[in-house]
């Protein structure tokens, strides 16, 4: 295997489930060595699904995927050793302490014990103080990093996380991206997917637009965040309004049903957004107002505005 080999290749990758539901539909990816990439999409995209198919949890449908250079079919054990995954349901025996759970999984992949490399991971996941907690004992997001912990147990080059910080609080959430971090910066691969556009922007290298089981987009995090740059500007009125004024008919501005907020839709990512325009307008008609406020476009608002330019026929 040379340097150059990438961590995961997947080419023209598609899978029709028994019930007729078609989940992937050619989907060709590259992830680089060492990077953190982010499969972002709705509920039903397909992340699982493909996530799923690389870890060789389900069977893959046409197309072929390579983990270090190993076919996840030809060589699926040396493909399944490189790997760790967090699934998004999270099953644990609720009887086993923490210490256990993590240790026993390097014995699955027929490793020796290595109780110093268990115990930095706990250390590291800030789980050292509950090692001896029964799995039942602890709470949501507690279980969760168990499960990071046992997926890295067997040192893995390449991490699943799939929807990682469901049900997690904010606070642990932090460390949780932390420890993500760090297996980066040892160079550990790691692929995760979510619904949240914030998450993926935090933590990603690069992400994955995926729809309808398509891949609609492939990009460094900060390219496709100024291109998805969509907000809207709201506008808190003192007195209440009739109609959008007439010096703002021209812009893509409307008007609230209580007549209190003017609402302006504009291109964050644009040369000139036309927000200083705007407020020079309101000012030069005469309309006082009380706040204003910006609010980034909704995922599912930028997954209609990609998938449409896609049908368009645009680059
Ligand atoms: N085991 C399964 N059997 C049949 N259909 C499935 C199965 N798992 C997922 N699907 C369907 O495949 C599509 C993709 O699901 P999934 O991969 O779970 O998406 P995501 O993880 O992005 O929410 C959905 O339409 C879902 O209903
Ligand atoms: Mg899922």
């Amino acid at each position: 295997m040379s340097i150059d080999t990438p961590a995961i290749e997947i080419s023209e990758l598609g899978k029709t489930y028994a019930s007729g539901e078609q989940a992937l539909d050619g989907v060709s990816l590259t992830i680089r060595r060492g990077e953190i990439f982010a499969l972002l999409g709705p509920n039903g995209a397909g992340k699982t699904t493909l996530i799923s198919i690389i870890c060789g949890i389900v069977n893959p449908g046409p197309g072929r995927v390579r983990v270090e250079g190993f076919d996840i079919v030809r060589d699926w054990r040396a493909a399944r050793s490189l790997i760790g995954l967090v699934p998004q349901e999270l099953h644990t025996d609720a009887f086993e302490s923490v210490w256990n759970t993590v240790s026993f999984s390097r014995g699955l992949f027929g490793l020796a014990p290595k109780p110093a490399y268990v115990e930095q991971l706990l250390r590291d996941l800030t789980l050292w103080d509950k090692r001896g907690s029964e799995m039942r004992t602890l709470s949501g997001g507690m279980k969760r990093r168990v499960m990071i912990a046992k997926a890295l147990a067997h040192e893995p080059r390449v991490l699943f996380l799939d929807e990682p910080t469901a049900g997690v609080d904010v606070e642990l959430r932090r460390g949780m991206w932390q420890v993500v971090r760090r297996l980066r910066d040892n160079g550990v691969t790691v692929v995760l997917t979510t619904h949240y556009i914030e998450e993926a922007e935090e933590m990603a290298d690069r992400v994955g637009v995926i729809h309808r089981g398509r891949l609609v987009e492939v990009e460094a995090t900060a390219t496709l965040m100024s291109r998805l740059g969509r907000k809207q500007l709201s506008v808190n009125l003192v007195e209440p309004l009739q109609a959008v004024p007439e010096a703002l008919a021209e812009r893509d501005v409307s008007l609230a049903e209580d007549g209190h907020t003017l609402v302006y839709d504009y291109d964050a990512a644009a040369e000139e957004t036309g927000v200083r325009q705007l407020l020079a307008a309101l000012e030069h008609s005469g309309v006082a107002y009380r706040d204003i406020s910006t609010r980034q476009s909704s995922l599912e608002e930028i997954f209609v505005n990609l998938v449409n330019h896609r049908e368009d026929g645009a680059p």
